[in-house]
């Protein structure tokens, strides 16, 4: 008889582990894979707001706070032919050509030289804004800059924070450029699109 109840316990405590084991998976069932959801859900409903924003971007690549360094090049690589040349930049963004002037974020991210017959960079960077509404927001910009030519425009290819869903482009014009060192002074124009 104890034998028996002692069964039927066991049993019954079995049945209970399987059921909860049955329930906590129940709790992790994944969600649908995609789905339509509607514009209002993510707050797009309202109208896209095109902003215009303006700074300067410091290239130091020699000199003192270095912020853009060679990490790459190819065998053939040389200052005549700088083709195949990699770099990777965190550059200071500020208000004026005066690098103490008030800084608005960074653009990081890199470049590569990429034409075999004129200075023609590949750029593939994002500004990371630190100033004001757009501070954590970024913008990511992808083009082709030929940087003798006077203006330089490239696509804004997407962004975060304030600037999701952004699309729209900029323009880069040299501000200054030291033939002895590499640095640069470029003024940017950045036109977008965003909610
Ligand atoms: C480099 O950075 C230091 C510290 O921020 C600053 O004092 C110095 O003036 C900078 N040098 C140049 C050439 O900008
Ligand atoms: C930007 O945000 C960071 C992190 O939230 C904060 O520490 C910083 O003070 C902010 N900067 C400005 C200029 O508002």
């Amino acid at each position: 008889m104890a034998e028996l109840l002692l069964k039927l316990c066991s049993a019954a405590a079995f049945l209970l582990a399987v059921l909860s084991f049955n329930s906590s998976f129940a709790a992790v069932e994944p969600k649908p894979f995609s789905r339509y959801i509607s514009p209002r859900s993510l707050r797009l409903h309202k109208p896209e707001k095109l902003s215009h924003l303006h700074f300067y971007f410091h290239d130091i690549v020699a000199g003192e706070n270095v912020t853009a360094v060679r990490v790459a090049k190819a065998p053939t690589t040389s200052n005549s032919r700088p083709f195949g040349a990699v770099a990777v930049i965190d550059d200071a963004l500020t208000v004026s050509p005066d690098i103490g002037s008030k800084p608005v974020g960074r653009a990081q991210g890199i470049y590569a030289l990429t034409s075999l017959t004129e200075s023609s960079l590949l750029m593939a960077y994002n500004f990371a804004f630190m100033e004001g509404e757009y501070n954590g927001s970024t913008l990511t910009v992808m083009g082709r800059n030929p940087v003798f030519s006077t203006v330089r425009e490239m696509p804004v290819i997407g962004g975060s924070g304030v600037f999701r869903f952004a699309r729209g482009y900029v323009e880069a014009k040299t501000h200054t450029f030291d033939l002895k060192t590499g640095n640069a002074v470029v003024e940017y124009n950045v036109y977008v699109f965003h909610y």
